[in-house]
């Protein structure tokens, strides 16, 4: 398989709920391989499994400037948040647009390791905002819906028909 198509705002899959898995086996550890491919193809720090079609609580991410920190949250749980931030979100889901989101500054999170261990991870800054847009996709919900609805149906607008041309 290797690299996954990744959907695009305002396609509806993008806004189904995603399962638990129930066991970290084989299929599970080939999706998180080829999630980790696709989120360094694309140059982004973090890939949630509904954004490439696939319902279940799996996301990676990779904040650091060197590419080499993968990290792998399966059926991940916040545990404590703490204070507030705001920053410019984007989305390989949303291509092109970057917007102001307040997210919990300080989160420590509960999930499974793409071994299927328990770990609890304290993050916070980009890593805590990066995990906290993931899990949201994990729910159907995009950044795109932390904004006003007249932006948000701006950047529909540009997609879809930029989505036209691609046709
Ligand atoms: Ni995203």
């Amino acid at each position: 398989m290797g690299i996954l198509t990744i959907l695009e705002f305002p396609d509806e899959r993008l806004r189904k709920q995603a399962a638990k898995v129930s066991s970290v086996d084989d299929s599970i550890k080939k999706l998180v391989k080829d999630m980790f491919e696709t989120m360094y193809e694309a140059h982004g720090v973090g890939l949630a499994a509904t954004q490439v079609n696939v319902h279940k609580q799996v996301i990676v991410i990779d904040t650091s400037d060197e590419r080499n920190e993968p990290l792998c949250l399966i059926n991940p749980v916040i545990l404590s948040r703490n204070g507030e931030t705001e920053s410019n979100e984007g989305c390989l889901s949303v291509p092109g647009f970057f917007e102001p989101v307040i997210r919990t500054d300080i989160i420590r999170v509960q999930a499974l390791d793409a071994e299927g261990l328990v770990i609890e991870i304290d993050a916070e800054g980009l890593l805590s905002i990066c995990i906290q847009h993931e899990m949201d996709h994990l729910l159907g919900k995009l950044f795109v819906d932390y904004i006003s609805a007249f932006k948000r149906q701006r950047i529909k607008k540009k997609l879809e028909k930029i989505h036209k041309m691609e046709r």
